[in-house]
């Protein structure tokens, strides 16, 4: 039976640590940090990532400021709002939720955040920065599922790990991550997508797996080995007429059928969710520390 990666729980160790270290600046009369999250539209799922952001920010004491756009904003339009956040001292760092709707253009909005105030680490030149392992904001869901192998110990040296999946956000930078010469890392990783030609055979070898994807229970047991460390980014609704909001979240891990057979795996939800959230945090608290 694997042991469980609680990311609920350490999430909520870490952000104690947060807390506390804002009690200080308090005391010694420093900026709080600043958090500002920016929505546009009304995707369900973005509006519920958002509000866990802003209360989580609450629970730590930084500030936060949501601003809310519909979702036919122009693309100038939003392009005002950002460069009215770059230029407000205040804000130590913001973040754009994704997607967009498709009359705007995510390249663009991404190139024109300041880089400095970029915590979910995005921008070309934070990802060029930790591609060449220089100091950065790491995006948050990777940077999320690299303190958690090192919080639990999880060797990955010399290790063989696969991702599943090439997003901007996730698979790419997760790859980056998990191959350079770190505490964590050092392993050989192989970037899978849809074109992969024997997915199975690869994840076969694996010694840890980071599903990204979306895509419901992609993931099955015979897909892995004994012993592997399961890591679950998926976040799916699927339609459950026994709960009361008409859905329940699984992960892109047949997590019944992988539990007994992996060493390690995250639950869905509870495990990379909350980490992402943790890391924002971090980050944030990091881009107000560079004021001080
Ligand atoms: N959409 C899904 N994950 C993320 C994230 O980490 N940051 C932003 N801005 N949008 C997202």
């Amino acid at each position: 039976m694997a042991q469980l990666l609680d990311g609920k729980q350490l999430s909520k160790t870490i952000q104690e640590e947060f807390k506390q270290e804002v009690q200080e600046f308090n005391t010694k009369g420093l900026k709080i940090p600043h958090l500002a999250a920016v929505l546009v539209g009304d995707n369900p799922a973005s509006q519920s990532y958002i509000r866990n952001k802003i209360k989580s920010c609450e629970r730590v004491g930084f500030q936060s400021t949501l601003i809310k756009k519909e979702a036919d904003i122009t693309e100038e339009a939003l392009l005002e709002v950002i460069k009215e956040l770059n230029a407000n001292e205040e804000i130590d760092g913001y973040i754009v939720q994704l997607p967009l709707p498709k009359h705007i253009s995510e390249d663009r909005i991404n190139l024109a955040i300041e880089p400095d105030k970029d915590v979910d680490g995005f921008h070309p030149m934070n990802l060029g920065k930790m591609t060449l392992g220089l100091d950065t904001f790491i995006p948050a869901t990777p940077f999320g599922i690299m303190t958690m192998l090192d919080r639990y110990n999880i060797p990955t040296s010399g290790k063989n790990c696969v991702v599943i999946g090439r997003s901007n956000i996730v698979g790419t930078p997760m790859s980056i991550l998990l191959s350079r010469n770190n505490k964590v890392g050092n392993c050989t990783v192989t970037l899978t997508h849809s074109r992969t030609k024997d997915l199975k055979a690869l994840t076969l070898e694996a010694d840890i797996i980071v599903a990204a994807i979306g895509r419901a229970n992609f993931l099955t047991a015979d897909m892995i080995k004994e012993g592997a460390v399961i890591i679950d980014v998926g976040i799916n609704r699927v339609d459950d007429a026994s709960r009361k909001r008409g859905y329940r979240l699984v992960g892109d891990v047949d997590f019944a059928a992988l539990e007994p057979k992996a060493s390690y795996i995250t639950p869905v939800p509870g495990g990379v969710g909350p980490m992402t959230v943790t890391s924002l945090l971090y980050n944030t608290l990091k881009a107000c520390k560079r004021k001080h």
